[in-house]
Protein backbone atom coordinates (compact mmCIF):
# COMPACT_ATOMS: atom_id res chain seq x y z
CA UNK A 1 0.00 0.00 0.00
CA UNK A 2 2.71 2.26 0.97
CA UNK A 3 4.59 1.33 -1.56
CA UNK A 4 2.40 1.99 -4.48
CA UNK A 5 1.07 5.44 -2.87
CA UNK A 6 5.39 6.52 -2.97
CA UNK A 7 5.24 4.94 -6.92
CA UNK A 8 2.12 6.73 -7.76
CA UNK A 9 3.02 10.49 -6.27
CA UNK A 10 6.34 10.17 -7.59
CA UNK A 11 5.38 9.15 -11.00
CA UNK A 12 2.13 11.76 -11.03
CA UNK A 13 4.60 14.44 -9.79
CA UNK A 14 7.19 13.53 -12.37
CA UNK A 15 4.03 14.08 -15.17
CA UNK A 16 3.39 17.46 -17.12
CA UNK A 17 1.13 18.52 -15.96
CA UNK A 18 1.89 17.15 -12.37
CA UNK A 19 -1.19 14.90 -10.90
CA UNK A 20 -2.02 12.88 -7.76
CA UNK A 21 -4.57 9.70 -8.11
CA UNK A 22 -8.16 11.34 -6.94
CA UNK A 23 -8.28 8.42 -4.13
CA UNK A 24 -5.53 10.18 -2.54
CA UNK A 25 -8.13 12.96 -1.32
CA UNK A 26 -10.57 10.96 0.48
CA UNK A 27 -10.55 10.22 4.24
CA UNK A 28 -12.94 11.50 7.04
CA UNK A 29 -11.61 14.85 6.20
CA UNK A 30 -11.55 14.61 2.45
CA UNK A 31 -15.15 13.16 2.79
CA UNK A 32 -16.63 16.02 4.57
CA UNK A 33 -14.89 18.94 2.20
CA UNK A 34 -16.08 17.20 -0.68
CA UNK A 35 -19.85 17.29 0.79
CA UNK A 36 -18.87 21.48 1.18
CA UNK A 37 -17.60 21.33 -2.47
CA UNK A 38 -21.27 19.94 -3.61
CA UNK A 39 -22.84 22.73 -1.85
CA UNK A 40 -20.79 25.29 -3.99
CA UNK A 41 -22.90 27.48 -6.88
CA UNK A 42 -20.08 26.79 -9.28
CA UNK A 43 -20.02 22.97 -8.61
CA UNK A 44 -23.23 22.76 -10.74
CA UNK A 45 -22.84 18.93 -10.98
CA UNK A 46 -24.60 17.44 -8.29
CA UNK A 47 -28.05 19.90 -9.00
CA UNK A 48 -27.77 18.46 -12.48
CA UNK A 49 -27.23 15.22 -11.21
CA UNK A 50 -29.67 15.13 -8.58
CA UNK A 51 -32.50 16.91 -10.65
CA UNK A 52 -32.20 13.77 -13.13
CA UNK A 53 -32.11 11.32 -10.34
CA UNK A 54 -35.59 13.21 -9.27
CA UNK A 55 -37.53 13.97 -11.88
CA UNK A 56 -36.36 11.42 -14.80
CA UNK A 57 -36.61 8.71 -12.19
CA UNK A 58 -38.84 6.70 -14.27
CA UNK A 59 -36.91 7.21 -17.78
CA UNK A 60 -34.10 6.26 -15.87
CA UNK A 61 -35.29 2.73 -14.93
CA UNK A 62 -36.93 2.02 -18.26
CA UNK A 63 -32.89 3.00 -19.87
CA UNK A 64 -31.34 0.13 -17.67
CA UNK A 65 -33.95 -2.29 -18.83
CA UNK A 66 -34.43 -4.16 -15.70
CA UNK A 67 -37.86 -5.75 -14.77
CA UNK A 68 -39.15 -6.26 -11.49
CA UNK A 69 -39.39 -9.64 -11.29
CA UNK A 70 -35.98 -10.44 -11.95
CA UNK A 71 -32.47 -9.77 -10.45
CA UNK A 72 -29.99 -7.47 -11.08
CA UNK A 73 -26.92 -5.72 -9.23
CA UNK A 74 -26.74 -1.68 -8.70
CA UNK A 75 -23.22 -1.10 -8.46
CA UNK A 76 -22.08 2.63 -7.48
CA UNK A 77 -18.46 3.45 -8.72
CA UNK A 78 -16.97 6.35 -5.97
CA UNK A 79 -20.60 6.10 -4.19
CA UNK A 80 -19.75 9.08 -1.53
CA UNK A 81 -22.84 9.65 0.22
CA UNK A 82 -24.91 8.58 -2.01
CA UNK A 83 -26.93 11.77 -2.76
CA UNK A 84 -28.46 11.19 -5.97
CA UNK A 85 -28.74 7.54 -6.05
CA UNK A 86 -30.85 7.11 -3.14
CA UNK A 87 -33.31 9.04 -5.16
CA UNK A 88 -33.15 5.92 -7.57
CA UNK A 89 -32.93 3.57 -4.69
CA UNK A 90 -36.05 4.74 -2.94
CA UNK A 91 -38.38 4.41 -6.44
CA UNK A 92 -36.39 0.87 -7.22
CA UNK A 93 -37.52 -0.48 -3.53
CA UNK A 94 -40.91 1.25 -3.83
CA UNK A 95 -41.52 -0.50 -7.11
CA UNK A 96 -40.77 -3.49 -5.76
CA UNK A 97 -37.31 -4.33 -7.92
CA UNK A 98 -35.12 -7.46 -6.74
CA UNK A 99 -31.61 -5.80 -6.49
CA UNK A 100 -28.62 -5.74 -4.12
CA UNK A 101 -26.75 -2.27 -3.93
CA UNK A 102 -23.34 -2.51 -4.28
CA UNK A 103 -21.23 0.87 -3.53
CA UNK A 104 -17.82 0.32 -3.79
CA UNK A 105 -15.56 3.25 -2.02
CA UNK A 106 -11.93 3.95 -1.05
CA UNK A 107 -13.25 5.61 2.17
CA UNK A 108 -14.52 3.25 4.41
CA UNK A 109 -15.60 6.15 6.08
CA UNK A 110 -17.84 7.82 3.36
CA UNK A 111 -19.13 3.76 3.29
CA UNK A 112 -20.30 3.67 7.09
CA UNK A 113 -22.24 6.81 7.17
CA UNK A 114 -24.17 5.56 3.52
CA UNK A 115 -24.47 2.19 5.15
CA UNK A 116 -25.79 3.84 8.23
CA UNK A 117 -28.02 6.34 6.06
CA UNK A 118 -29.55 3.43 4.33
CA UNK A 119 -30.59 1.35 6.91
CA UNK A 120 -32.24 4.26 8.68
CA UNK A 121 -34.29 5.59 5.96
CA UNK A 122 -34.67 2.49 3.22
CA UNK A 123 -34.29 -0.37 5.58
CA UNK A 124 -35.61 -2.88 2.97
CA UNK A 125 -32.56 -2.29 0.43
CA UNK A 126 -29.99 -4.88 0.31
CA UNK A 127 -27.03 -2.82 0.94
CA UNK A 128 -23.20 -4.44 0.31
CA UNK A 129 -20.44 -2.09 1.13
CA UNK A 130 -17.34 -2.19 -0.76
CA UNK A 131 -14.77 -0.60 0.41
CA UNK A 132 -11.38 -0.11 -2.03
CA UNK A 133 -10.02 1.13 -5.27
CA UNK A 134 -12.78 0.68 -7.45
CA UNK A 135 -11.14 -1.20 -10.24
CA UNK A 136 -10.15 -3.91 -8.08
CA UNK A 137 -13.67 -4.31 -6.82
CA UNK A 138 -15.03 -3.95 -9.77
CA UNK A 139 -12.95 -7.13 -11.20
CA UNK A 140 -13.50 -9.42 -8.78
CA UNK A 141 -17.68 -8.18 -8.37
CA UNK A 142 -17.23 -8.87 -12.29
CA UNK A 143 -16.63 -12.70 -11.69
CA UNK A 144 -20.44 -12.82 -10.96
CA UNK A 145 -22.51 -13.62 -13.98
CA UNK A 146 -26.07 -11.97 -12.55
CA UNK A 147 -27.31 -8.66 -14.74
CA UNK A 148 -25.53 -5.58 -13.92
CA UNK A 149 -25.96 -1.80 -13.40
CA UNK A 150 -23.21 0.23 -13.01
CA UNK A 151 -23.41 3.89 -11.87
CA UNK A 152 -20.33 6.23 -11.96
CA UNK A 153 -21.43 9.63 -10.99
CA UNK A 154 -20.09 12.91 -9.49
CA UNK A 155 -17.20 13.59 -12.60
CA UNK A 156 -15.51 10.43 -10.97
CA UNK A 157 -14.55 9.75 -14.97
CA UNK A 158 -12.95 13.37 -15.41
CA UNK A 159 -10.35 12.38 -13.24
CA UNK A 160 -9.26 10.15 -15.86
CA UNK A 161 -8.02 11.28 -19.46
CA UNK A 162 -9.09 10.48 -22.48
CA UNK A 163 -7.52 7.08 -22.91
CA UNK A 164 -7.95 5.70 -19.17
CA UNK A 165 -11.43 6.81 -19.55
CA UNK A 166 -11.85 5.34 -22.81
CA UNK A 167 -10.30 1.94 -21.97
CA UNK A 168 -12.36 1.85 -17.79
CA UNK A 169 -15.50 1.94 -20.04
CA UNK A 170 -14.90 -0.75 -22.71
CA UNK A 171 -13.16 -2.87 -20.04
CA UNK A 172 -16.39 -2.24 -17.73
CA UNK A 173 -18.83 -3.67 -20.10
C1 LIG B 1 -16.15 13.31 -6.61
S1 LIG B 1 -16.71 12.24 -5.30
C2 LIG B 1 -18.28 11.74 -5.98
C3 LIG B 1 -19.19 11.11 -4.96
C4 LIG B 1 -20.54 10.69 -5.50
N1 LIG B 1 -20.41 9.69 -6.56
C5 LIG B 1 -21.30 11.88 -6.03
O1 LIG B 1 -21.59 11.91 -7.23
O2 LIG B 1 -21.62 12.79 -5.26
C6 LIG B 1 -15.66 10.86 -5.57
C7 LIG B 1 -15.91 9.63 -4.68
O3 LIG B 1 -15.20 8.53 -5.26
C8 LIG B 1 -14.34 7.95 -4.29
N2 LIG B 1 -13.14 7.52 -5.03
C9 LIG B 1 -12.23 8.30 -5.68
N3 LIG B 1 -11.32 7.55 -6.31
C10 LIG B 1 -11.65 6.24 -6.05
C11 LIG B 1 -11.10 4.99 -6.43
N4 LIG B 1 -10.03 4.89 -7.23
N5 LIG B 1 -11.71 3.86 -6.00
C12 LIG B 1 -12.82 3.94 -5.20
N6 LIG B 1 -13.39 5.10 -4.82
C13 LIG B 1 -12.82 6.23 -5.23
C14 LIG B 1 -14.10 8.99 -3.25
O4 LIG B 1 -13.81 8.45 -1.98
C15 LIG B 1 -15.41 9.80 -3.27
O5 LIG B 1 -16.35 9.28 -2.36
Amino acid sequence: MIDTFKKEVDQGLKSNPKKLPSKYFYDKKGDAFFVEIMKLPEYYLTRSELDIFKNKTQELIKAFGVKPDSYFELIELGAGDGTKTKELLQALDAQKFKFDYFPIDISSNALALLQKDLSNTLPNVSVQTQQGDYFEVLASLKESKQPKIVLFLGSNIGNMNDETAAQFILWTL
